[in-house]
């Protein structure tokens, strides 16, 4: 990281189908320029309705994903691949089983327990030997998380797990039957990982979300709010819907 303060590109949607239809356009011009992109692709509610956007304008031969490679920025700790809120099968649903994205070709970080540490080297390894991310989808969490990086995570971070903060298991917890069944733990792409992306694309959508864009859009960098740092990329859009605007 250079220290130099780059300024966010950021293009205001009216409507989340805007945003939604923006960002998918994006990847699909990405996969147009490169057809071999490797991409990073983020869950959570704020996505899914670019993912219902790539999936028509693949239905409709403008993408093909053949030669796309995938990197999930996340998975939970201790839910199985098959775990109805897994992040494996939020991809499943909401993206693979529509496309033409061989399986081979798609990497999730595992949860699974037993294997988490060296899971944790391993897919730093694998992001790495891929040549690196082109085009990094992210989401943001009301507390400025990227990926599942919570306040303080030093932002020279890689891939690692991590305790979810309180509000984060708080605004999971939709998924699932009470709080107490979201996991405690994630493993996650870390700050450096992201930053290392060649493009960023940030989603935000919401009136949740307002104190985040605010914060994100003031010019302190700090650990305490993990997405201060996309101020230090070089080339990062930020795509928010007009509810999350001031
Ligand atoms: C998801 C992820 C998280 C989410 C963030 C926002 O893979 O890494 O950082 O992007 O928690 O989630 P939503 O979109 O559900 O508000």
């Amino acid at each position: 990281m250079n220290g130099i303060k780059y300024k966010l590109k950021v293009i205001e949607c009216d409507t989340y189908e805007n945003l939604s239809n923006h960002a998918a356009m994006m990847i699909v011009q990405q996969i147009a320029e490169k057809p071999d992109s490797v991409l990073g692709l983020s869950t959570g509610g704020t996505p899914v309705g670019m993912y219902r956007e790539l999936i028509k304008l693949y239905r409709s031969n403008h993408v093909n994903f053949g030669g796309v490679r995938t990197f999930n920025l996340d998975e939970y700790v201790g839910l199985a691949p098959d775990h109805p809120q897994s992040y494996h099968q939020y991809m499943y649903h909401n993206l693979y089983k529509h496309v033409n994205l061989p399986e081979n070709q798609r990497f999730i970080p595992s949860g699974e327990k037993k294997s988490i540490n060296s899971e944790v080297n391993h897919y730093e390894k694998k992001i790495i030997e891929s040549g690196g991310i082109d085009l990094q989808i992210l989401g943001i969490g009301e507390n400025g998380h990227i990926g599942f990086n919570e306040p303080f995570t030093p932002f020279k971070q890689t891939v690692h797990t991590v305790k979810l903060e309180e509000s984060t298991r708080r605004a999971n917890a939709k998924y699932f039957s009470s709080i107490e069944e979201v996991p405690e733990r994630a493993i996650t792409m870390g700050i450096e990982t992201i930053m290392r992306s060649k493009k960023i694309v940030l989603l935000i959508s919401g009136f949740k979300k307002k104190h985040a864009f605010q914060k994100l859009m003031s010019s302190q960098i700090s650990e305490e709010f993990p997405a201060s740092i996309l101020r230090l990329h070089h080339d990062v859009t930020v795509i928010v819907e007009r509810d999350a605007l001031f």
